[in-house]
Order: C-alpha cells, then structure tokens, then sequence
C-alpha cells in the first residue's frame, strides 16, 4: 500500500464513471479551425468569440510591448511597482466600460477569489444564484461569509430569501452574467432593483457577456444600460478578448479596496507583459469598430436557426453559447466522437458540470467562423444526428 494509492483508485474510478477529462493537444493557433493530431478540424470548443487569440493585431502588439518592457511583471505590484501597460489597460477598460475605475488581475477565477472576500466575511451573508460558476462558489467559501443559495435567475425566490435571512452584516446578491452552459442571461436589472430596495450589494460575473453583450461588447451592464448601479462588475479578458487575465470594473472606492485588500492582487504577482499589452489591443480594437461583436451575433443567429430548422433541441440560449441537447451522457458523448471523426470539434458537457439526463454538446460561436465553416458544420450535424437517431 503506498499513501498515494488512493489518487490512483480516484482516477479508476472516473474512468469507470465516463467522467474522466481527457485533454485534446492543439497543435496550431487558436482559431475557427485547430490541428489536432496532425489533422485539420472546425472548432466549436474555444470561448475565442471574436477570433482574436491569434489575430496579427496582437501578435504584433505583444511584439512591440516584449521590446519596451520585457517579460515578466518581477513580482506583485505592491513590491514590485507597477508596470505603466497595465495602468494603461485598466483606465482603458474603465473607459470602455464606461465604469468609474477598474483593476486587472491573473484571470477571470482569481478576480473573484480577490473580490468576494474582499467585500464580505464571517458575520456577512451572500445571495448566490444556484448555477453560478465553479470561481463564484470558491469565491464565496473563501469569504467564509453564510451563502443562501437562491432559484435560478429567479427574482421572487431572490426576494423571498432576503426576507427569510436575519443578519446584521453586510449582504452582497451575486449572479453570473451569462450561464456558460445553457447561454441565458441572468435578469440583472430586475435582481438590481431587488438589490436597491433592500440596500444590498450587488455584483454580476460577466466572463460570457464581456465583448458579447452590450454596445460593442460593453458588457451585460450596458446591454441593460445600469452603468452606476451595479457595484461590482466582474470580467475575463480569456474569453471574447483573446488573451488571459481578469478584470473588475465598479465604483473607484470598491476598486482601491481591491488593491488594498484583493489578496491575488496583494500575494501573486501582475499578469505578463504580452498578456497586458495584447489586452490593451483588443480594447483598441472594440473601439474602434463593433464590425467582430456584429459578425459573431449574425453568426450566432445563422446556426442556431439552421440547428432548430434541422430538428435540434437548442434549450434556452440567447447569447452566442449554443446548447444541443441530447440527455443521456453516453449519447452526447458518442456524438462528440462522431463530429470529430467528421472534422468538427464539439465537446459533449455531462454531469456533474450538467445535471443528469441534460448532457448535451455545447457548440461555441465565434466571428472567426466563415459562413461556409458554419454550412459545413450544419451539415455535419445534420449527418451525425440522423445517424444516432437524434433528428430525422
Ligand atoms: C462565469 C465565469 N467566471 C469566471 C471564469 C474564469 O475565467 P478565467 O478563464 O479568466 O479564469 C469563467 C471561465 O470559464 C466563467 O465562465
């Protein structure tokens, strides 16, 4: 017996399960098609909505900003000082945001690690939509504050457990902005107006809507028009903007106590150069002209319309996240494969990131696709679904 048997009974035991991840090697750039396997595939996988991880915008904006500065940020901002690339990125953001101040960090997850705890504790209690992200829920555990799970996106049942919870300390309502697997988006102006009559704070992770929703890729903030009264806006630059880093936009006093307080910030050094630099194009580049965020939406609509035409389940979607709903896991799972075997790279999602008995493939949209890749992958689906018996 070694101490470490356990881990390997674990690992059997997702094998057994049909739950083990196994992990595709990209052998390109990230884009509408990726090699893998020394073969050519249309992916449908990557969060890259606007087709800018490999754009030669910010290949060469990360060029130049190597040359200027280097690398690496040489430790947290707080020891190291801060480099004036990301100054410039979050008074960028927060103008493109059109929020009072921002502040950056290492990624989507670590901004609600710094956040969350920042703004509440022990004796403080959290209002959590009950799909929320797996970063929210570690988010919150760390706060140690008490978390009163509320009925997704559903306002009433919001209001009922504010009314239920006695407490004397500070409440913060959170809520993804939009729901990566099912692609609906949370009903935040009427959770702010529950905020606003109760005094409570309020804060929406926007990782799926940053660069999707809103004027231009604002965000769900401005795709509601609330600028101002949501007090935390959190963000991803992994996604829509091509790149790696997170991002928390709100009020200035909100966001000097994250650089007083946020302990990613304090404890874990600053994002890279390229990463800041390459960021700082896509905002550029957003401002510029909406032509990308247009481009995805149009693109979004073309195959869901397609997938509906062709008999598909497409659930609840109304963002550019566009779930085939397909039930068993083993079904989604063999209709994975099958796609792949037909040159389309389309993961199958099973529980326990879905319930059970809702697997489904999730299809990512990006402006990156052409309209012949999106003909291509119709009728692939169509092939593979009337193969497995899903559509007729
Ligand atoms: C809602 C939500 N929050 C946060 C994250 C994490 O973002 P990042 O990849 O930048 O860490 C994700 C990524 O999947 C997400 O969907």
């Amino acid at each position: 017996m070694s101490k470490l048997d356990w881990i390997n009974d674990e690992l059997d035991g997702l094998r057994e399960a049909g739950l083990f991840n196994e992990i595709r090697t990209i052998e390109s750039p990230m884009g509408a098609w990726v090699t893998i396997d020394g073969r050519s595939v249309l992916n449908f996988c990557a969060n890259n909505y606007l087709g800018l991880a490999n754009h030669p915008r910010l290949r060469q904006a990360t060029k130049e900003a190597i040359d200027t500065y280097g690398v690496g940020p040489g430790a947290v901002r707080t020891i190291a000082g801060t480099m004036a690339v990301h100054i410039e990125l979050e008074e960028r953001l927060a103008a493109f945001k059109k929020a009072e101040a921002c502040i950056t960090f290492q990624s989507g997850f670590t901004a609600n690690l710094a956040v969350i705890p920042a703004l509440v504790g022990k004796q403080d209690v959290i209002f959590s939509d009950e799909l929320n992200h797996a970063s929210i829920i570690d988010g919150c555990r760390l706060s140690r504050a008490k978390v009163v799970r509320y009925a997704h996106s559903n306002v009433d049942d919001l209001r009922r457990v504010i009314g239920e919870t006695e407490t004397n300390g500070r409440r913060l309502i959170i809520t993804d902005g939009v729901f990566s697997m099912d692609g609906d988006i949370a009903p935040l102006d009427k959770l702010c107006e529950a905020a606003e009559e109760h005094d409570i704070m309020i804060m929406v992770d926007d990782a799926h809507g940053e660069g999707v929703l809103g004027d231009g890729g604002r965000g769900i903030v401005d795709h509601f028009k609330l600028h101002g009264r949501i007090d935390v806006e959190v963000g991803t630059l992994s996604k829509a903007f091509g790149v790696m880093g997170g991002l928390v936009a709100g009020k200035r006093e909100i966001i000097e106590w994250l650089r007083q307080r946020g302990r990613p910030f304090l404890f874990s050094s600053a994002a890279t150069v390229p990463d800041a630099a390459a960021c700082l194009e896509s905002v550029n580049m957003l401002e510029e002209s909406t032509e990308l965020v247009d481009k995805l939406w149009s693109n979004s609509a073309f195959f869901k319309k397609g997938m509906q035409a062709l008999g598909f389940d497409t659930g609840e979607t109304t963002t550019p996240i566009l779930p085939v709903m397909l039930g068993e896991a083993s079904l989604a799972q063999k209709f994975s494969r099958r796609l792949f075997e037909e040159g389309v790279f389309a993961m199958s999602i099973k529980f326990p990131t879905v319930p059970r008995g809702k697997a489904r493939i999730r299809v990512m949209n990006s402006a990156a696709h052409s309209q012949s890749d999106l003909e291509m992958a119709l009728d692939t689906f169509a092939r593979v679904g009337r193969e497995l018996g899903v559509i007729n």
